[in-house]
């Protein structure tokens, strides 16, 4: 029955990947279904051809229907792009009553008017992420609740998009024959699937590498505190290499995942030699490693240099103790981690999705990281529906992500 899975759709710049999972004895995910269709109607994370997509969305969603079982109607859905914005905004009301103690409702007051914080005409509200709350001025709290005081605060994180990118993949996805949940800045999903509590509190970039787009995310003590996204990705580097090898896209592709690298020294002087097919029907020529790191190697650092200017933007490069994590199908080049350590000068690890059961072979890659961070959203937001459940608190992923979740929609 549908209503007892949760489903994952994240429309990629190079593909679409549909995950169904269910919840499994131990409160995790057990993941039953994962279809993956190459994408072709997206530039940037921006919907450029409506049909395209459809039917890379449907086959996606077929083909992790067949798998699992069931029938898919309803979706959460990832969305990305440099037309994103995040911004900070407050929310102060007044306990004007005999009685000062803060209540529920008056921390939804404070957030409904942090909510109201002026954003662009042409944007779209898509999370409102509560970051604390002060009392009088002073007391700095995550939950007010029961304190006194005559002066509530709220800091929420607003996190808008432009409407027509967000309307083009509504009507994909309408047109596909499903129904949108909700729609997820994709590296809020990504977090959710590849850091930890530890991390957070400590202070991290989540840095997703795609095909079209790069978004990063920052955390400090345990709260979102700045999104970005530039159009930097992946397909850059293809384009470079079937450029600098004069080779056909595709086969651009195939060199990279096969003999790319994005860090000079770990050649070690060794030259492996390969065959690329010139375009234009000139003779096939033989292309040694270092020619290839060569093309590859200044992309990616273009790529993690501008990620690096973003979170010196965001005020806090100095408390990341936790580093930076590389996820997304970038991540998976040779080289990216140690490149990245040169750029940011700091401890830098590959956000894996890990902690779910079923078809965990299928979906260990920084790849899915989007579409298994999106299955959590879902399954999390089913969990507040029916709270209490017994056994849900305590050390369980789920559980532990109860709260978490609560904060970010
Ligand atoms: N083994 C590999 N080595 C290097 N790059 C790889 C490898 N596997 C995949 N990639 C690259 O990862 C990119 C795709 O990553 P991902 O699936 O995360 O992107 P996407 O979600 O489709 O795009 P976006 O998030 O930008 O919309 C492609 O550019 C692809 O070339
Ligand atoms: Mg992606």
């Amino acid at each position: 029955m549908e209503n007892e899975v949760f489903v994952g759709l994240d429309i990629g710049t190079t593909k679409v990947a549909c995950i169904i999972a269910e919840p499994d004895e131990n409160n995790l995910l057990r993941i039953i279904g994962v279809g993956v269709s190459p994408s072709d109607g997206l530039r940037k994370g921006t919907v450029v051809n409506i049909d395209r997509t459809v039917n890379s969305i449907k086959k996606a969603v077929e083909e992790a229907e067949l798998m699992a079982g069931v029938d898919v109607n309803s979706v959460w859905v990832g969305i990305a792009g440099d037309h994103i914005r995040g911004k900070n905004g407050n929310g102060p009301v007044a306990i004007a009553r005999e009685n000062p103690e803060i209540t529920q409702e008056d921390i939804d007051r404070a957030i409904g008017m942090a909510k109201a914080t002026q954003f662009p005409p042409d944007c779209e509200l898509l999370h409102v992420i509560p970051q604390g709350y002060s009392v009088d001025d002073q007391k700095k709290t995550d939950n007010p609740l029961g304190m006194r005081g005559v002066k509530l605060e709220a800091e929420v994180h607003i996190i808008t998009g432009q409407s027509t990118v967000i309307q083009d993949i509504k009507t994909c996805v309408e047109k596909a024959g499903l129904r949108l949940i909700k729609l997820v800045f994709e590296p809020l999903a990504s977090s959710n699937a590849v850091l930890n509590k530890d991390e957070k509190e400590l202070g991290v970039a989540l840095i997703d590498i795609g095909g079209g787009t790069t978004d990063i995310a920052v955390y400090t003590e345990e709260h979102i505190r700045y999104i970005a996204a530039v159009g930097v990705g992946g397909k850059n580097v293809t384009n470079d290499i079937a450029i600098g090898l004069r080779t056909p896209l595709e086969k651009a592709e195939e060199v990279k995942r096969k003999y790319g690298n994005a860090y000079q020294p770990l050649l070690r002087g060794e030259n492996e030699r390969f065959m690329v097919p010139a375009v234009g029907g000139n003779e096939d020529r033989e292309v040694g490693r270092e020619v290839l790191v060569g093309i590859i190697e200044p992309r990616v650092e273009e790529i993690l240099t501008l990620a690096l200017r973003e979170i010196k933007k965001s005020g806090y490069q100095q408390m990341l103790g936790a580093g930076v994590v590389l996820t997304g199908g970038g991540a998976l080049m040779e080289g990216a981690r140690e490149k990245a350590e040169e750029v940011f000068q700091m401890p830098v690890k590959i956000g894996i999705p890990g902690r779910f059961s079923g078809l965990t072979e299928a979906v260990k890659s920084p790849i899915h990281a989007t579409g298994i961070g999106l299955c959590m959203f879902a399954a999390e937001s089913r969990r507040e529906v029916s709270e209490p459940r017994p056994g849900v608190k305590g050390d369980s992923l789920l559980g532990k992500i109860v709260t978490w979740i609560k904060k970010y929609l």
